[in-house]
């Protein structure tokens, strides 16, 4: 492959704890070997999640600087909704809200004619307009954003359907995240996810860069088949983008098309979990007829215009350490079907996280938000993050590691079925959990399983539980990890699979039946 120069270099660094394998293994017991209670600062190399654990960049850092901390209406407000307008619907095309700010240039006209204005018809009508029926939502993080949605949403249908047997409603998705799904479904709803078949299956090593599946895609057939039956009850399509339940596999536009196409027509409201949204436009650049000449901003700009609304947490692909957004267009079929819902929205946003101008965000972090995504918008950086990840899984490869093919867009999958072959685990065993507890261990390498113990393969029917794939997550921070990092994790799996038979299994000890137990429950090997 071509060689492909650098995008970015390092202005500060951080010194890691060496520690031992016996420092570690005590330290495992006492946190119960939980791999989310094991201190951070005696990690190696973190892959536990690639949310808010980027390294900013200078501007961001500049940016921050520049943070009004104001009680109403803070400056980062504005330059938030300017910047959503601007690379959600507009293909970047302006940015001129941060950059007169953090030039500290914006005059009394400028707002005036700028940062005031209403916009009427997009997913923030902002300006002075935000006072009376808002559709933007400023939130700490995404899951917040998530909460106040399905909890707001299930609270208005509840009221609407009073006196009808028209049954528990349901969200559709190609893959909800765990606290996406988990909050959907204590807020009552019922989920149904249609992930396009064949996740699992072989992908040829020599296409991996040249051709992409888009494994992430939502099966539009079978959701159709579905929407026949209960159409009625549908409340909403959740398409995540790039889809982390199905190994951050990329949706490409073609099927984001066919699924707005479907919710048009049986009149369901169609929403993006948006988080990675960047990292999915490079796949369809990359890799979808007809969009290669396009630039990552034209194909942003594409996306969110199939969508009535989204969620979204900062932390990814906002390349920020905080902050969410709930956002939805005020000309839609969601905002006609739930009229009145951004008052209610606002009110709780208000009473459970902050003032409609920060949400539970400091204006410093409103402003590294603002900037991060016109950063993580730009081709080289996304070139390169992509190409790292995509990297790592050709180390593994080349070391007889199996991984899932093509590798996605912010993490490395492990395939634990392939790497235990011939081992004699059963799902129930935990063995890829007992796996991630080795690494731990030996290397001070964090990943996570992503498999039967964290998508709770016990509490699941035979029919759901062949959806689980048994994977081990090891999720790529953006801007923080070199080649040093990487080699060293592919040469500690290699020494583990060398001796896999010696893996040992897990057993819950402790919170076995938690909502997301995983964050929580005690093990032991
Ligand atoms: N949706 C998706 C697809 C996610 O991956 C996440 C978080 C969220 C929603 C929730 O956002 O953390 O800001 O509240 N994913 C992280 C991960 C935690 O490691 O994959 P949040």
């Amino acid at each position: 492959s071509p060689l492909r120069a650098p995008s970015h270099q390092a202005l500060t660094v951080r010194s890691l704890l060496n520690t031992t394998a016996e420092e570690r293994e005590k330290i495992l017991e006492d946190v119960e070997y939980n791999i989310f209670s094991f201190p951070a600062g005696l990690v190696i190399c973190d892959f536990l999640s690639d949310s808010g654990t980027s390294a900013m960049t200078d501007v961001q850092w500049a940016a921050m600087i520049r943070g009004d901390e104001s009680y109403g209406r803070n400056w980062g407000y504005y330059c938030l909704l300017e910047a959503f307008r601007d690379v959600f619907e507009r293909g970047n095309a302006r940015q001129h809200a941060f950059q007169s700010i953090l030039t500290g240039t914006a005059t009394v006209e400028f707002y005036k004619n700028n940062l005031l204005k209403a916009h009427e018809g997009g997913f923030v009508n902002g300006g002075i307009n935000q006072l009376e029926d808002p559709n933007f939502f400023i939130l700490p993080q995404g899951r917040c954003a998530e909460f106040l949605l399905f909890s707001t949403l299930r609270g208005m249908i509840a009221e609407s359907q009073q006196g009808t047997a028209s049954g528990t409603p349901i969200v559709i998705s190609n893959g909800f995240f765990d606290t996406t799904g988990a909050n959907a479904s204590a807020a009552g709803f019922v989920l149904e996810t249609f992930t396009q078949p064949g996740l699992t299956d072989p992908f040829p090593e020599e296409l991996i860069g040249k051709r992409n599946l888009f494994k992430g895609n939502l099966d539009v057939d079978a959701t159709e088949a579905f929407l026949d039956e209960h159409a009625g009850q549908v409340a909403l399509i959740l398409m995540t983008i790039t889809n982390n339940w199905a190994a951050a596999q990329p949706v490409s536009m073609a099927n984001i098309r066919a699924a707005a196409e479907l919710a048009k027509r049986k009149e369901i409201p169609l929403f993006f979990d948006a988080c990675r949204f960047a990292e999915n436009a490079l796949f369809i650049q990359d890799f979808e007829t007809g969009y290669s000449d396009k630039s990552i901003p034209e194909i942003v700009q594409e996306m969110f215009s199939y969508v009535d609304g989204f969620t979204i947490s900062l932390k990814k692909d906002g390349l920020s350490n905080m902050g969410g957004v709930l956002c939805f267009r005020d000309k839609s079929l969601f905002a006609e079907r739930h009229k009145g819902i951004g008052s209610h929205l606002k009110e709780r946003q208000i009473l459970l996280y902050g003032n409609d101008s920060y949400g539970g965000m400091s204006g410093r972090d409103l402003m590294t938000c603002v900037v991060g995504l016109y950063e993580v918008t730009k081709e080289n950086y996304l070139h390169n993050r992509v190409l790292q990840v995509r990297s790592f899984a050709q180390k593994l490869l080349a070391n007889n590691i199996s991984v899932l093919s093509p590798p996605g867009g912010h993490a490395v999958y492990l395939d634990m079925d392939n790497f235990f072959y011939g081992c004699d685990r059963s799902p129930g065993d935990f063995a890829a959990v007992g796996f991630t507890l080795e690494l731990l261990k030996e290397y001070g390498i964090r990943a996570a399983e992503s498999g039967p113990f964290g998508w709770q393969w016990d509490k699941k029917s035979p029919e759901e539980q062949k959806k689980i794939p048994n994977l081990v997550r090891f999720a790529v921070p953006r801007h923080v990890m070199s080649d040093e990092h990487i080699n060293y994790t592919v040469g500690a799996i290699k020494k583990l699979h060398d001796r896999r038979h010696a893996m040992p299994n897990v057993k819950i000890t402790r919170g076995k039946d938690m909502r997301l137990r995983h964050f929580a429950c005690g093990m032991k090997p």
